[in-house]
Parts: structure tokens; C-alpha cells; sequence
């Protein structure tokens, strides 16, 4: 093949990157793979739109089959976003002998599994490395580099968005909306941040990489999820005075047999090497039987970093071709799913609760945790803005999630106990 057509659907932050890569470097890239790779088409919504790259104006369309139909484009880039639309898209393209590279974790989390298996009934290859920490090669490193090993466990910061917000809240006592604004016009916040802020971006994330790492097909309902609202300054103070930094963290982890994936508010050591990460930045720590600790930093989004990983993926699909050899990406997961239940996942855990500030109080809730065997690693007390009110911090050596759901709902019984303000994982301190 001395040429590969190229069928771009999408030319906003992550395709105006991919053009400019690949013009930037078409020297190189044309070297490694051994072929000129040419853009024939460009799907966009708006024809007419200023563009921020030099293209040819006859590429554009903004009708789909001008690539899934054309028989002169051999391999589609997707990075237009969407699900549904996305995904009928891609699966006529399929069908008709292209191969796919995608940045879109959306569409990969809710149908990745099936367009795998069509994939390979026509064997072509669907990549789709920038779909999970932008410029970071981590799906790429599970399947190629760490392929040998039994993954046990992946911690990460898979979401540059919410950890943009938490650094500046911490770090600069900002305000949430604000700094969620200020997300949004550097470009990283998805349109709509919701997913973003209520971690589904990062649970669609961990979903591919846990489905990657234990070779079962996890889904989306099967991830535990919440996001960052809740977080307020006063929890961050709090965690703070006790050495601890909050981030949002994907859990994915594996105890014979048994997975648990999540994503929550996360309390980690401030010097934990996760709690050290800042602003948009993503990292994600990999635990493997053999090797061991394993750490993969990086720009997690952007325009530049995500092209990085679209277009290697287009390479690889590239010397795929040449060798004969695609369509063969693993699809058919080695192990039955099975999770963990709630008394099988051990943590550790921060509560922070308003309590009346009388004789007895302490006693009273202790003897709660005391029911459920719950012994404390740290304990706070503060005085309370309100009148005879105190507030409390209590840090838990590791519990099962049924002994934290048990002790909660007796503390809610307590006369004592006005309220619990809020509970967040602890990890990192083993
Ligand atoms: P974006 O800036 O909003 O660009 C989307 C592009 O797709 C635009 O050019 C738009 O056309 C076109 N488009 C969207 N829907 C279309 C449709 N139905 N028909 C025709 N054209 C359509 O999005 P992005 O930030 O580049 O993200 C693209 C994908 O990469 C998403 O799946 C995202 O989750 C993923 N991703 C993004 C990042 C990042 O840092 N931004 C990182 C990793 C992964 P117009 O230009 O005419 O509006
Ligand atoms: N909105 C995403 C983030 C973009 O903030 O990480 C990259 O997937």
C-alpha cells in the first residue's frame, strides 16, 4: 500500500489536531509505516465554519456516506462524539471492509464490545487508545506492554475536568462553578459537563480499562459511581488537617476472581504519587502480579495529546494492513463476570458528622462502630458553627462496605448525631 484514504468524521478539538499531526509529521509517519496516509473527506456538521487548520475545502461534507460508502477510503477516524448515530455509523463502515480508530469512550463503554465482534467477522481493526486518558498509551500499554501479566489492580485520574476543579479548589480555596467555567474554555470539559463532574466520563473510562485488565466484560451498570458536587471546602479542609488530599479516583480491582469497579471522591495521603497529580492532568497506576507498580502520567486531553494517540493508532492499523494481520484484537472475554458483593470490598473510610457537643456523645457513637467492629485510624473534633454543636472526623482502619453501610444507618438512629455530613473513601495507605 503506498497509500492509505483516510475518512475524518469530526474536525473540532481532537480532528483539528489529527490534520495538523498529520501534515506536521508526514515525513516521519510515512517512514515508520511505510505508506503516504492522505485525508479524503472530513464529516462535519457545518460546511462553512472557520477552521482553525489548512484544509482543503473539497474534503468537507457533512454527509456520512461520502465516507462509510466511498470505496476510496480504507480506514474512518472517528472523533465527531455521540453514541447512537455514532454507532450505526460506524457499524455501516464496518461492514463495509473499514477500519476504525476512535477517541470516543462513549460509544466504546455502551457498544465497544460489539462493534469488537464485528470487527472481527470482517476483519478489520477498531483501535481506540484516545478514548481513555488522552495522550496517555494506556489502553495500548494493558494490551501490548503488560499483556503478559495478571492485572490486580488500576487506580487512576482518568477525568482531566474534575481534577482541574478539585486542584484549584484545593489549592486556591476556589469556588466549584467557577472553576468548572474555566474548564470548560480551555477546552477539556466535555459540551455538556455533567458527565464530566458526576464521574460517567471517568466510569466509562475504568469500564474499558477493567474490561482490558480482567479479561471479562464489565458494563457500565456494573461500575459504583459518584461524582465530585458534593465535595465542599469544609471537606477539604478536613482532609487537609488530616494529611489527606481529595481526588476523583477509578477503582478497578480483582480478589479471586471477583471484580469491583468505581469511581468516587477519594481521600489519598498528600504524598501519594495520585494525590501529587494537578490540574487537567491524568495518571493512572497499574498493579501487575509480576511487575509489580507501574505508573502512567500525562495530559489526559487536549487537541495535540489526544491526536498523538489517534493517529499512532492509525499507524498501527496501517502496519496491520501491510502484515495481513487484522481484525484480530482480543474480543471474546476469557472469564465469566463475576463481582465483588458489598461485603467482599475492604476499604478504608472518612466521616465527618455534626454532633451534639455533650457528655456522652462520643461514647454513644463509638459504641455504634463498636457493634459493627470498627476500629479508628484518626479521629477529629472540631467546634461546629452551630450553638452546642461539634463536628467530628473519624477515619476507619479498613472495613467492609457492609460494616460502613451498617454503622451509618445506626449513627442516623442516634439522638446524638444531627447529621452525617459526608463519607469518602480512604486508599493509599497500605
Ligand atoms: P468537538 O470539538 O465538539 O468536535 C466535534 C466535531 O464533530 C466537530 O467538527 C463537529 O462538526 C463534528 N460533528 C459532531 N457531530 C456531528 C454529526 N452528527 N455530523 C457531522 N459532524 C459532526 O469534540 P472533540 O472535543 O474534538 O471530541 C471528539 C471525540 O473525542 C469525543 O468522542 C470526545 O469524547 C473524544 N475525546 C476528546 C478529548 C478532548 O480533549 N477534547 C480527549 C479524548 C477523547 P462542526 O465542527 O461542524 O461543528
Ligand atoms: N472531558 C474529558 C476530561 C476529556 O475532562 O478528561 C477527555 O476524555
Amino acid at each position: 500500500m503506498s497509500q492509505v484514504n483516510v475518512g475524518l468524521c469530526g474536525l473540532g478539538t481532537v480532528g483539528t489536531g489529527v490534520v495538523k499531526l498529520l501534515q506536521n509529521h508526514a515525513e516521519e509517519i510515512k517512514h515508520k509505516v511505510g505508506s503516504e496516509i492522505n485525508i479524503k473527506k472530513i464529516l462535519v456538521h457545518d460546511i462553512d465554519k472557520k477552521r482553525d487548520v489548512s484544509i482543503d475545502r473539497e474534503w468537507l461534507t457533512n454527509d456520512p456516506e461520502e465516507l462509510v460508502n466511498n470505496p476510496e477510503v480504507d480506514i474512518i477516524i472517528e472523533v465527531m462524539g455521540g453514541i447512537e448515530d455514532t454507532n450505526v455509523l460506524l457499524e455501516k463502515a464496518i461492514s463495509n471492509k473499514k477500519h476504525i480508530v476512535t477517541a470516543n469512550k462513549d460509544l466504546m463503554a455502551v457498544h465497544g464490545q460489539k462493534l469488537l465482534r464485528l470487527a472481527k467477522e470482517n476483519q478489520c481493526d477498531i483501535l481506540y487508545d484516545a478514548s481513555v486518558a488522552g495522550g496517555i498509551p494506556i489502553i495500548r500499554s494493558l494490551t501490548e506492554g503488560l499483556a503478559s501479566d495478571r492485572i490486580q489492580k488500576i487506580m487512576g485520574i482518568v477525568n482531566g475536568t474534575t481534577n482541574y476543579i478539585l486542584t484549584k479548589m484545593t489549592d486556591d480555596e476556589l469556588a466549584f462553578e467557577p472553576v468548572l467555567k474555566e474548564a470548560q474554555e480551555l477546552g477539556f470539559a466535555e459540551a455538556d459537563p455533567t458527565s464530566d463532574v458526576d464521574g460517567l466520563d471517568a466510569a466509562r473510562k475504568m469500564t474499558l480499562l477493567a474490561n482490558l485488565a480482567f479479561k471479562m466484560e464489565i458494563g457500565l451498570d456494573d461500575v459504583e459511581v459518584s461524582g465530585i458536587r458534593t465535595i465542599s471546602q469544609e471537606d477539604i479542609t478536613f482532609a487537609t488537617s488530616l494529611g489527606y488530599t481529595i481526588k476523583l479516583i477509578g477503582i478497578a480491582s480483582i480478589h479471586n476472581g471477583k471484580a469491583e469497579v468505581t469511581v468516587e471522591p477519594t481521600l489519598l495521603p498528600k504524598d501519594h504519587p495520585l494525590a501529587l497529580v494537578k490540574n487537567e492532568f491524568n495518571a493512572v497506576y497499574v498493579y501487575g502480579e509480576a511487575v509489580g507498580e507501574t505508573m502512567f502520567y500525562g495530559p489526559g486531553a487536549g487537541s495535540m495529546p489526544t491526536a498523538t494517540a489517534v493517529v499512532s493508532d492509525l499507524m498501527d492499523v496501517v502496519k496491520n494492513t501491510r502484515l495481513g494481520i487484522t481484525g484480530n484484537e482480543y474480543v471474546t472475554p476469557q472469564y465469566e463476570k463475576q463481582l465483588k458483593e458489598n461485603d467482599e470490598k475492604y476499604m478504608q473510610y472518612f466521616i465527618r458528622m455534626e454532633v451534639d457537643d455533650t457528655a456522652g456523645t462520643f461514647q454513644k457513637i463509638t459504641n455504634v462502630f463498636t457493634d459493627e467492629n470498627v476500629s479508628f485510624a484518626k479521629i477529629l473534633q472540631l467546634p461546629s458553627d452551630k450553638e452546642k454543636m461539634a463536628e467530628i472526623v473519624m477515619v476507619t482502619h479498613k472495613i467492609s462496605k457492609q460494616q460502613l453501610l451498617n454503622s451509618r444507618e445506626n449513627l442516623k438512629d442516634l439522638d446524638v448525631v444531627n447529621r452525617i455530613i459526608s463519607y469518602y473513601r480512604v486508599d493509599g495507605e497500605d
